[in-house]
């Protein structure tokens, strides 16, 4: 199959792009397309047919269910039964944007395999213009995973969404590098209190401020049946061995120094403010303080490193506060778990 790029970087003239991803979607294929968090693979989420070539593109697991994204608010009770006060709540303050709840499903509506073996759905209403105008010319539900194979970061530009799924898919809507490059914090309102399933772009004190407490799910629980499936399966290591480190050039400086001295070869994650002059591969995130930017470009640093020889990765660790903890989640996963410590 070969993969066609559309650009809609800017909103005008793009009717007749849209009308193409629409006909690919309503005809039971794949489209990809940006969301502010990170590129997604959409099918039709009534269509049980396209659905599961989601799972056939991205080589995943076919029990961990899938996002269905709709373009406004008022189409949940079309898919969710039981939307509670607090549901609502989070809903009025969080959507479009990067807030999934998890909600009782509506037998029979969404396609099997969006949800399997869970009596529930998770919704969102993205905040991007061009998932924005895909859902409006669609009318209907799009159920989408993050565009990268199974086991890759999840894709913040075309370009790694290229990388990944080129020539599986028809169609790639290329709308630049997405904003905010973690996925969307994911919410489980069916618990009391409601459980974070995921760290992301919404923080649990963004979500507290509206509800009051809620509960963040252990991830590292493997003897238990996971809320979110997607918590029992690998996550993304790059190749070579990450360790994350603490933010002080002087440590960081000399972990590479001994790294190097056992002849290997160190790629560094760093703030813009930590060079670190012999490292042999850096890549630099953002400024120390602006951990917005640190999410968006964390995972094409990930890629980065993939690119080249290194043998050890050092990422430098954040605070938790705000989007921290989403980036701290996903630096941890992975790291494996493991902190460099000598
Ligand atoms: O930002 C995002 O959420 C991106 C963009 C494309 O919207 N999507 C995304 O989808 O990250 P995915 O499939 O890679 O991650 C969805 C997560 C998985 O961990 C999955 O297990 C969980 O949400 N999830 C989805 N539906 C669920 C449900 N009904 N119950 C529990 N967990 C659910
Ligand atoms: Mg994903």
């Amino acid at each position: 199959m070969k993969t066609k790029v559309l650009s809609v970087d800017k909103m005008l003239g793009n009717e007749k792009k849209y009308k193409h991803a629409v006909d690919i979607l309503k005809s039971g294929g794949l489209v990809a397309f940006p969301t502010e968090t990170v590129y997604g693979l959409g099918a039709l989420a009534t269509d049980e047919q396209a659905v599961r070539k989601i799972f056939e593109a991205k080589g995943r697991p076919s029990d961990n269910p899938l996002i269905v994204h709709i373009g406004n608010p008022d189409l949940i009770s079309l898919f969710a039964t039981t939307i509670s006060e607090h549901a609502e709540r989070l809903i009025e303050a969080f959507w479009p944007g990067p807030l999934t709840v998890v909600l009782k499903k509506k037998p029979g509506i969404i396609a099997p395999s969006v949800t399997p073996g869970v009596e529930t759905v998770g919704l969102r209403m993205p905040d991007h213009p061009v998932a924005l105008e895909l859902l409006k010319a669609l009318n209907g539900p799009i159920a989408a995973p993050s565009a990268n194979r199974s086991g890759k970061p999840s894709p913040t530009t075309a370009y790694h969404v290229a990388d990944d799924l080129s020539g599986l898919i028809p169609l790639i809507m290329d709308g630049g590098q997405t904003g905010i490059g973690v996925e969307s914090t994911v919410i489980d309102m069916t618990t009391t209190p409601p459980t974070i399933l995921r760290p992301g772009g919404v923080t649990r004190e963004m979500i507290e401020s509206k509800i009051g407490p809620v509960t963040i799910a252990n991830d590292n629980s493997d003897d238990q049946a996971p809320r979110a499936p997607g918590m029992k399966y690998m996550h993304y290591a790059p190749k070579a061995p990450l360790f994350v480190i603490s933010s002080d050039i002087e440590r960081l400086t000399e972990a590479v120094r001994t790294l190097q001295n056992e002849g290997k070869r160190v790629a560094v994650i760093t703030p813009n403010e930590l060079e670190v002059a012999i490292a042999d591969w850096q890549f630099f995130v953002g400024h120390q303080l602006d951990k917005e930017a640190i999410a968006a470009n964390l995972y094409g640093a990930l890629r980065q490193c993939d690119l080249t020889e290194a043998d050890t990765i050092l990422a430098v660790e954040t605070d938790l506060d705000g989007v921290g903890t989403a980036i701290m989640n996903r630096l941890m996963k992975a790291a494996d778990g493991q902190r460099y410590s000598q």
